[in-house]
């Protein structure tokens, strides 16, 4: 059978990477999680003392990105483990500091034509579920399959506060809901590779949907494309 390319694209929060990874596991496809690519080369700003008072010294990074090495590894129960220059960093690049780091570093024209251009070697094969923002726009634009994902801010903020609490890591619940609006605005109004809706890509309201729903939905989705069905 086909093995398609399936971009899921969307605002920040909105339960993006649980469906990619849940549908990358029923269909034996690869998850790749691009978000966590800008989120590693953010962390790696930060630690090299490259961005100060929020700003970002584009000419250290320029020079420092040839020396970074982002992979994804598998961990002991299948799930995607983020590496920056061998080391493990899934859970360093979650942090709210990064967060608040990681629209700027994205907004830079030689970070993204790095990151696309490993993000299309990782899903030449096919096979592969990737979300981010503009996967079906700018990274894959011909991708089988193309899913949009909105959810109201509000909804987002929760999950990710319960998130964060569930990993010990507490944090204000308005902090969380002041960065995801300012990450959406950023994300929208930016200069390169804005977050739109591809015109080809199917609208997913998430906040209207449980997990099992949402699988549901893709699935049907997936099966549609493959075997031609409503
Ligand atoms: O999906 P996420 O919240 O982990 O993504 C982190 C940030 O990376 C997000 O604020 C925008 C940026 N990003 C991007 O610009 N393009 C992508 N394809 C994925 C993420």
């Amino acid at each position: 059978m086909k093995k398609l390319t399936i971009a899921i694209d969307g605002f920040s929060s909105c339960g993006k990477s649980t469906m990619a990874k849940s549908l990358a596991a029923q269909l034996g496809y690869t998850y790749i999680d691009s978000g966590a690519m800008y989120r590693a080369v953010s962390l790696f700003a930060i630690r090299e003392g490259l961005i100060n008072d929020g700003k970002v010294d584009e000419a250290g990074l320029k020079t420092a990105l040839p020396n970074l090495r982002i992979e994804f590894k598998q961990g002991e129960k299948g799930q995607s483990i983020t590496c920056l220059n061998g080391e493990n960093v899934e859970e360093a690049i979650r942090t709210m500091d990064v967060s608040n780091a990681v629209s700027p570093v994205s907004a830079l024209p030689f970070v993204r034509e790095a990151l696309v251009k490993l993000q299309r070697e990782a899903g030449k094969q096919g096979g592969v579920v990737m979300d981010g923002r503009d996967i079906g726009t700018v990274v894959f634009p011909h991708a089988d399959l193309k899913i949009f994902v909105v959810a109201d801010a509000t909804i987002r903020a929760q999950r990710r506060y319960d998130e964060l609490m569930a990993k010990g890591q507490p944090a204000s619940f308005e902090a969380i809901l002041e960065n995801i609006r300012s990450r959406d605005e950023l994300d929208q109004n930016r200069a390169v590779s804005p977050l739109r809706q591809a015109e080809d890509a199917i609208l997913m309201d998430n906040g209207l949907f449980n997990i099992e729903q949402q699988d549901a939905w893709l699935l049907n989705q997936v099966n549609r494309v493959l075997h031609g069905t409503h």
